[in-house]
């Protein structure tokens, strides 16, 4: 079973963005968390990160068929980015939003997500940890649709 861990813009600049928002890690090395955790878990993991929307959106169109679900993080594309919306929803896939930070208790526009009301729930000021929960909750949603 494989399952999408999507990064939107700037989230490849973890290094250089304020590690007091976003914290310590690389994206490299939250990648890497992930792929171990989806061994643990019997799952493949297929990390992505992209500054454009369009590329965010070719990659779901081409893996959806391959793919059981998804956990993104949409960067600053969540709170505007209607298309990369619209490309989850025709998916069809079961999505799991994360955001590093809280985007509550931060700027007014932050707390809005055009992402949360399509997704199945959504993980905000975790950190990387923020990651980890979504893959385990999402690969055991899956994995008990696909018991009899
Ligand atoms: C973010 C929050 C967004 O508002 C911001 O634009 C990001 C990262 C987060 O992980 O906390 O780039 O998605």
């Amino acid at each position: 079973m494989r399952i999408l861990v999507i990064h939107g813009p700037n989230l490849n600049m973890l290094d250089k963005r304020d590690k007091s928002v976003y914290g310590e890690k690389t994206l490299p090395e939250i990648d890497s968390l992930l792929k171990k955790q989806g061994q643990a878990l019997n799952v493949e993991v297929v990390t992505f990160q992209s500054n454009h929307e369009g590329a965010l959106i070719d990659f779901i169109q081409e893996q959806t068929p391959s793919t059981r679900g998804i956990v993104i993080n949409p960067g600053a594309l969540t709170h505007y980015g209607l298309s990369l919306r619209d490309a989850l929803v025709d998916s069809k896939l079961p999505i799991i939003e994360v955001h590093l930070s809280n985007i509550y208790r931060r700027e007014e526009w932050r707390a809005r997500s055009v992402i949360a009301p399509i997704a199945k729930g959504q993980i905000s000021g975790l950190g990387w940890k923020g990651y980890v929960a979504a893959l385990q909750a999402l690969a055991g949603e899956l994995k008990a649709d696909a018991s009899p």
